[in-house]
C-alpha cells in the first residue's frame, strides 16, 4: 500500500513542503492583521506560548498518526482503534476535517487571488497600463472572481500532479526566496519615518490585554491555522514522510520556521502600518479598531512600495508573486486533504478527483464572494477560530489515548532509536493526553461563554 503512494524524496523537501503549507497567507495576512487588532505585544506573546505549548504537539500528534498509518486522516484514524464507535468517530473527525480543509480553501483562494491581483496590478503599473493597474487592486466582484478562479486551477493543476513532481518540487524552490524577501522589507521600512512607533506597539505588551478570553482564543487559532492543524494537511504529509525520518525534530523545524516566518511579517507589517498613517493614511477608526481587517495589508503595502519610487514597484511584484507562491503551496495542502481521501477510499483517480473537488471548492468560493461582507468574516472564524482547534483536541485525544503507547513508541524508535530515552518520549505522551485537550477546552469553553 505504501508503495503505491506518493513518498518525500528527501527531508529537504518534507521540511520545505510541510513548512511551505504551514508558511502562507496564515503567516503574512492573518497573524500581522490579528496582531494589529488585538493590541500587537500582548497577541505576540499569547500567539508565542501557544504555539510552542500547544501547536507544536499538536502538529507532532499529526505527523505521527499519518505516518504511521500511510494513509489519509479518515483511514489514519478509523484504524487506531477495533472498537466500533471509537473507530467509527475516527472515520467522521478524518471527514470533518476535509470539510474544514475544503471550507478553509474556498476563504483563502480568494485572499491568495488578491495577491495575484495586486502582483500584476504592480506589473501595470510599471508598463504604464493605468486602467488595468486600477482594476486589479481595486475591490470588485468581477476582479475577485477571475483572480480567485485562476488561484484555484493552479491549486488543481500542481495537486493533479502528485506529491514529488507536484507538491515537494515547487516548494523547495520558492520558499527560500520568500523568506529572503521579507527580511529585506523588514529591513528596509524600519528605516522609514514612523516605523518606530509600529515597533513599539508590535514589542511592549499590554499584560492585561493578554489574558482578555477574546485574544486568547484569537491566537489559538492563529496558531493552529499557521501551522496547518486539525483539518489533515499534516496528517497526510506525515503519511508521506519515509519511516527513516526523526519526527519530533522534523516537526520541530517547521515549527520553527512556521512561527519565524509570521513574527518577521510582524516586524515588517506593524511598523508599515505606522509608517502609512504618517502619510496620511487611515488605519485605524476613532474608536481605535482597524477600519478594514481583511484588507489591511492591501492598502499597506502598496503605501509602503509607493514609498521606494520606482524601485518600489518592483519590489511590490516580486512581493505579491512570491505571497502568491507562500498562499499556493499552503493551498495545496488544503486541497490534498480531500483529493487523497477520493482517491484512497473510493479509487477516484487523482487528476479527476483535484478537478472535481477543485471545482465544487471554487464554487463555493464565489458564493461567498456573492455576500462577502456577511459570508467571509463568517467562514473565517467558523473554520480557523472554532473547528480547527475542536479538532485538534480530538486529534490529540486519539494520539494520546486511542493509539498504543507501544505503537507510539515504536513510531519514534523508526527515525530515532534512542527514542525512548529522550525528552520529548518522557513528556509529549502525557502531555498530549492531558494538557493539550485540557487547556484547549479551556480556552475554547472560556471564549464561547464569552
Ligand atoms: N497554514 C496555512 C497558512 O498559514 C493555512 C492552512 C490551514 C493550510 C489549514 C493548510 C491547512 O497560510
Amino acid at each position: 500500500m505504501a508503495a503505491s503512494r506518493g513518498e518525500f524524496s528527501s527531508r529537504f523537501g518534507f521540511v520545505m513542503a510541510a513548512a511551505g503549507s504551514a508558511v502562507g497567507l496564515g503567516n503574512i495576512w492573518g497573524f500581522p492583521t490579528q496582531a494589529a487588532s488585538n493590541g500587537g505585544a500582548a497577541f505576540l506573546l499569547v500567539y508565542l506560548v501557544l504555539a510552542f505549548t500547544l501547536a507544536y504537539p499538536a502538529l507532532m500528534a499529526e505527523l505521527i498518526i499519518g505516518r504511521h498509518a500511510h494513509a489519509n486522516a479518515t483511514r489514519a484514524l478509523r484504524s487506531l482503534s477495533s472498537r466500533p464507535l471509537v473507530s467509527r468517530f475516527g472515520a467522521f473527525t478524518g471527514i470533518f476535517g476535509l470539510v474544514v480543509a475544503s471550507l478553509i480553501l474556498s476563504f483563502y483562494a480568494i485572499v491568495a487571488g488578491w495577491m495575484i491581483a495586486f502582483g500584476l496590478g504592480s506589473l501595470a503599473q510599471l508598463l504604464g497600463i493605468e486602467s488595468v493597474a486600477s482594476w486589479s487592486t481595486g475591490f470588485s466582484l468581477p476582479r475577485n472572481l477571475l483572480f480567485m478562479l485562476l488561484f484555484m486551477a493552479l491549486t488543481i493543476g500542481i495537486i493533479s500532479e502528485g506529491v514529488h513532481r507536484g507538491i515537494e518540487r515547487w516548494s523547495e524552490r520558492l520558499m527560500p526566496a520568500l523568506l529572503i524577501t521579507l527580511l529585506l522589507l523588514m529591513a528596509y521600512v524600519l528605516t522609514l519615518d514612523g516605523a518606530m512607533q509600529g515597533l513599539r506597539v508590535y514589542l511592549l505588551p499590554d499584560f492585561h490585554r493578554a489574558l482578555s478570553p477574546d485574544l486568547i482564543i484569537a491566537a489559538l487559532g492563529a496558531a493552529f491555522f499557521s501551522l496547518s492543524l486539525g483539518v489533515g494537511t499534516m496528517l497526510i504529509y506525515g503519511s508521506y514522510l519515509p519511516d527513516r525520518e526523526n519526527l519530533p525534530l522534523v516537526g520541530g523545524m517547521v515549527t520553527l520556521v512556521d512561527i519565524f516566518i509570521a513574527v518577521c511579517a510582524g516586524f515588517l507589517i506593524l511598523p508599515a502600518m505606522y509608517v502609512a498613517m504618517h502619510n496620511g493614511v487611515e488605519i485605524f477608526s476613532p474608536s481605535g479598531s482597524l477600519l478594514s481587517e481583511d484588507t489591511l495589508i492591501f492598502t499597506v503595502l502598496p503605501e509602503l512600495f509607493a514609498t521606494m519610487g520606482v524601485p518600489g514597484a518592483l519590489v511590490s511584484i516580486v512581493f505579491f508573486f512570491l505571497m502568491s507562491i507562500a498562499a499556493l503551496t499552503s493551498s495545496i495542502s488544503m486541497l490534498e486533504a480531500p483529493v487523497a481521501y477520493a482517491i484512497e477510499e473510493h479509487g477516484i483517480e487523482r487528476r479527476k478527483a483535484a478537478w472535481f473537488i477543485g471545482g465544487i471548492i471554487a464554487l463555493v468560493s464565489a458564493g461567498i464572494l456573492l455576500d462577502f461582507g456577511t459570508l467571509f468574516g463568517l467562514v473565517v472564524s467558523l473554520t480557523t477560530r472554532y473547528s480547527q482547534p475542536l479538532l485538534g483536541i480530538i486529534l490529540c485525544i486519539y494520539a494520546g489515548w486511542v493509539m498504543q503507547r507501544n505503537a507510539l513508541l515504536q513510531e519514534l524508535k523508526q527515525g530515532n532509536p534512542r527514542a525512548e530515552h529522550g525528552l520529548f518520549w518522557k513528556i509529549w505522551p502525557w502531555y498530549v493526553r492531558v494538557v493539550c485537550p485540557a487547556i484547549i477546552l479551556a480556552i475554547f469553553t472560556r471564549s464561547i461563554l464569552g
